[in-house]
């Protein structure tokens, strides 16, 4: 650990799209370093559950961050002392509907990719940076994807929302260069959670099936892993970019 780091116990992070996968996994590894951990989702029963999990100082609060209302009213929306966010990781995203020639999709999916990925990630930032940028210190931590570098068929929006998030992340990095504001772009290949059932609308046996169907995966935690080691980093140090892929792609 670092001894100027920001992942010191008593810190505030705020992980977005927690009720699951890759965010319940940062939300556990925060909480382990004696964080107090927001959690954030629109399913507040699944959060009150983890909350529970991990004891006192988590706390779980309903965001959609689809919704302009509710990611502007966050930070009010807190308990007092918890609304100086020290560590954001903006991680809620999904692929519904996905993984289909753009004709075969729906409009109505595709625009909800886009308002989740990357209008709510940017929403999520903008409510919680200017209080770190008026404390003088904070680290963003945005979940990209291989898939924001590399397009591939069937690809279009979701591919669209990960480039996004890789030019959006690298600017606002460079934006607050001047400050004590870190900002860190994970970007991670196939990783074993809910997502890919999600795709096909819940449906879990779907979304087992495609990641078996890959030599290896990934597991939450170990992009949980890559996080904290992007936040454990002295001051002088920001990871700017971390690519995280199964050893065995075939
Ligand atoms: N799994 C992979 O292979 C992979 C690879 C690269 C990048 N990623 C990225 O990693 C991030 C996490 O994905 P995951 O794999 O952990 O998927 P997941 O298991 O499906 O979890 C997604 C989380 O996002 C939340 N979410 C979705 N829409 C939301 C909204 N409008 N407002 C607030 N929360 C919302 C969900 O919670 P609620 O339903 O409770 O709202 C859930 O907690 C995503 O940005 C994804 O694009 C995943």
């Amino acid at each position: 650990m670092a001894e100027d780091g920001i992942l010191q116990p008593g810190a505030v992070a705020l992980v977005t799209g927690a009720s699951a996968g890759i965010g319940a996994a940062t939300a556990r590894a925060l909480a382990a370093r004696g964080v107090a951990v927001v959690c954030a989702s629109r399913n507040k029963a699944r959060l009150d559950e983890l909350v529970a999990e991990l004891g006192a100082g988590a706390h779980a609060i309903e965001l959609d961050v689809a919704d302009a209302a509710s990611a502007e009213s966050l930070i009010a929306r807190l308990p007092e002392g918890l609304r100086a966010i020290d560590i954001l990781v903006a991680n809620a995203g999904h692929d519904l509907g996905g993984r289909r020639r753009l004709d075969q999709g729906a409009v109505a999916d595709w625009a909800s990719i886009i308002e989740t990925n990357v209008t709510g990630m940017i929403r999520t930032c903008h409510a919680v940076v200017p209080g770190m940028v008026a404390r003088g210190r904070g680290h963003v931590v945005t979940l990209g994807s291989t898939a924001g570098l590399k397009a591939y068929p069937g690809g279009t929006i979701y591919n669209a929302s990960k480039f996004a998030v890789r030019g959006f992340t690298e600017a606002l990095r460079l934006d607050y260069g001047d400050r004590d504001l870190r900002v860190t772009e994970i970007l991670p290949g196939l990783t074993r959670t809910e997502f890919a059932g999600r795709r096909h609308r819940g449906d879990a046996a779907k979304g087992t099936a495609y990641y078996d169907s890959f030599a290896e995966t990934l597991e939450p935690g170990d992009i949980a892993r890559a996080i904290v080691y992007a936040l454990d980093q002295p001051a002088r140090v920001t990871i700017a970019q971390m690519v995280v892929v199964p050893t065995h792609e075939g």
